[in-house]
């Protein structure tokens, strides 16, 4: 997409964190913006303020999970906006801890909102994006959590290599439609991200499950004190969509860690590729590459 003004944006977990960095900084490039989040107050206050401020802003309270929601909001954003050309499938939590110590809980909760949301959203928005063609754009928000396996992390990071890998195949699925895809892959950012425990559904509690993990200076939803300012991440994710650029990569602190992950991963091949196989392959998959 060449220019975002004057279009239309609908971004998950727009209510705190990187999603409210987005829409605050779409608003000020002129895109009329349909915020949605599961979290009812903290989206009302963020709408009001950014409203204030003179930006064209829809709240949509929204469970990425609920797929007939979904829909739903999609109708909303179409009936209030008239189009949807950028969608930011970016609602995510966390549920740290080993995974000898996670519980089926975590498990169902940390899938549901990160890769089930952006499953999700795509679904429901595909056809009006490429309607739009390369006036359109996805921006699938994964992590270097997707990139790299870390302790702690395994069930975030299942969800976030999944993210990576559904941005990939899309991209390669929706080459000919024009349609811009991005995967956004941070490393820290100041977000509420410690807490969303905050929004955890009771049916999917956890009573055995490792405890949430405490911010560092607040109860609820405020920012801890390190990590990138997500109105600067907002900056950078803009000028990806503006430039077509796949991986959105803006943390050059991990650039050496995924380095070695990638060495790892091309000496493990042993053995001799067979030519005619190696030409059937590539007529199949499109390397990101190529792309
Ligand atoms: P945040 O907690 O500040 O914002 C996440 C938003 O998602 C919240 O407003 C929350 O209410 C909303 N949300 C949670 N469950 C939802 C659901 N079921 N349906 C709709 N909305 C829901 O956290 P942050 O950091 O801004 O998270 C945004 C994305 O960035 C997530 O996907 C996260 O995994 C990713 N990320 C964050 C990093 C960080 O250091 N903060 C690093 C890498 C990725």
């Amino acid at each position: 997409m060449e220019s975002v003004r004057d279009k239309v944006a609908f971004i998950t977990g727009a209510a705190s964190g990187i999603g409210l960095g987005l829409a605050t900084v779409l608003a000020r490039e002129g895109m009329r913006v349909v915020m949605a989040d599961v979290e009812q107050a903290a989206l009302e206050s963020a709408a009001a303020t950014l409203a204030e401020g003179g930006a064209e802003v829809l709240p949509l309270q929204l469970d990425v999970t609920d797929r007939e929601a979904v829909a739903r909001a999609r109708d909303r954003a179409l009936q209030a906006y008239g189009a949807v050309q950028l969608l930011c499938n970016n609602a995510g939590v966390n549920a740290a801890g080993p995974l000898y110590d996670v519980t089926y809980e975590d498990w169902d909760w940390v899938l549901g909102v990160n890769l089930g949301g952006v499953v999700n959203g795509v679904t429901a928005f595909l056809p009006e994006l490429m309607r739009h063609g390369p006036d359109a754009h996805v921006v699938n928000t994964a992590s270097v959590g997707g990139l790299v396996g870390m302790p702690g992390l395994g069930i975030y990071n299942a969800a976030k290599f999944g993210v990576v890998g559904l941005s990939e195949a899309l991209l390669a699925d929706l080459l000919e439609s024009g349609v811009g895809v991005s995967v956004l892959c941070p490393g820290v950012v100041r977000t509420a991200l410690t807490t969303s425990h905050r929004n955890r559904p009771a049916h999917l509690s956890s009573d055995e499950g490792p405890a949430p993990i405490p911010a560092d200076d607040a109860d609820q939803g405020d920012a801890p004190a390190v990590g990138t300012d997500p109105l600067d991440l907002a900056e950078q994710v803009l000028d990806g969509v503006l430039e077509n650029r796949f991986f959105l990569c803006t943390h050059p602190e991990f650039r050496e860690i995924i380095a070695e992950r990638n060495a790892v991963l091309d000496s493990s091949f042993k053995g001799t590729a067979d030519p005619a196989m190696v030409e059937a392959m590539r007529s199949l998959v499109r390397p990101i590459a190529q792309s």
